[in-house]
């Protein structure tokens, strides 16, 4: 099992580590604006998480949270009041926003050296052209998972399932930058079983169940589930059927408790390095 509880407490650990030398030593403690609009049910958990992960990493959770009915230039004014406030060294806008505002207007408006999703167009770029500024969480914190379970995806085929700008997209580039063979399949893809079954790490972000069969896992590959998705029954699966898929992976990230929590102390990095500070990824101690 791949746990994400463990390392996403080891990166947390890291950055409170560094956060408090850097404040003892005269500098100012970093501060993440969290904004949510509206009371999309989903978001509102992954918010709550998100401030209490401010706490345990020594930053400082500046909570907005604004209607439903927020105007894209309120929206927009609020991120230029942010951009230029000297307390404020990440902000974090929570996605998707109501139908009645543009997204990559709002992230592109975000001052990039604060983007600690890494979703600006700026720092997208940068991740593609190999030189990294603020990376996206998500895909980011897979490969901090990846290296600290000393898992090499150099030279290995990756299989990425689902193409978002969120997780697909940045992951194809991160495990490109770190040597992979990198296929990205998406809604378009014929024979999604045939790429899955070449995977010998496979990552899956497609936000819902059932589409990429746990049959097709080949003996032995790594298994990366980032979907999170709530059955009638309340349940929290992944994209994948754990159990079957367990089965034939050498190694798995469970749902709850995988890649949740690892994108989330990675924003916490990101927020910190955004600040100036330089953190570690930690390795698992092989004792
Ligand atoms: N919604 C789903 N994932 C994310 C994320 O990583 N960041 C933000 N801002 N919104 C999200």
């Amino acid at each position: 099992m791949l746990d994400g509880i463990e390392v996403s407490g080891a990166i947390l650990d890291s950055v409170r580590d560094a956060t408090d030398k850097y404040v003892a030593s005269g500098g100012r403690r970093p501060g993440l604006a969290v904004v949510l609009v509206g009371t999309d049910p989903a978001s509102a958990i992954y918010v709550r998480a998100k401030r209490k992960d401010c706490m345990k990493a020594g930053i400082t959770a500046r909570d907005i949270d604004l209607p439903a009915d927020t105007s894209q230039q309120d929206l927009l004014d609020l991120i230029d009041q942010l951009n230029h406030d000297d307390d404020i060294q990440g902000i974090l806008v929570q996605l998707p926003l109501p139908p009645h505002i543009e997204e990559t207007a709002i992230t592109n408006s975000i001052k990039s050296d604060k983007d600690v999703d890494g979703f600006h167009a700026f720092n997208v770029g940068r991740l593609a052209l190999r030189q990294p500024g603020l990376r996206p969480c998500t895909a980011r914190g897979i490969v901090t998972l990846l290296n600290y379970y000393g898992i090499d995806s150099k030279g290995k085929h990756c299989v990425i399932v689902g193409a978002s700008n969120i997780v697909g997209r940045p992951m194809g580039l991160e495990l490109l930058h770190a040597g992979a063979t990198v296929t990205t399949c998406h809604r378009f893809t014929t024979d999604l079983e045939a790429f899955v079954r070449q995977a010998e790490i496979l990552v899956v972000a497609v936000g819902q169940p059932g589409i990429v069969n746990a049959e097709w896992v080949a003996d032995g590959a790594i298994v990366i589930d980032v979907g999170i998705n709530r059955l009638d029954s309340g349940k929290l699966v992944g994209d994948m059927d754990f159990e079957l898929a367990a089965r034939k992976a050498a190694w798995i990230t469970p749902v709850p408790g995988g890649v949740g929590p690892i994108t989330r102390a990675t924003l916490m990095q990101n927020t910190a390095e955004a600040a100036g500070i330089h953190i570690v990824d930690p390795k698992k101690s092989q004792d």
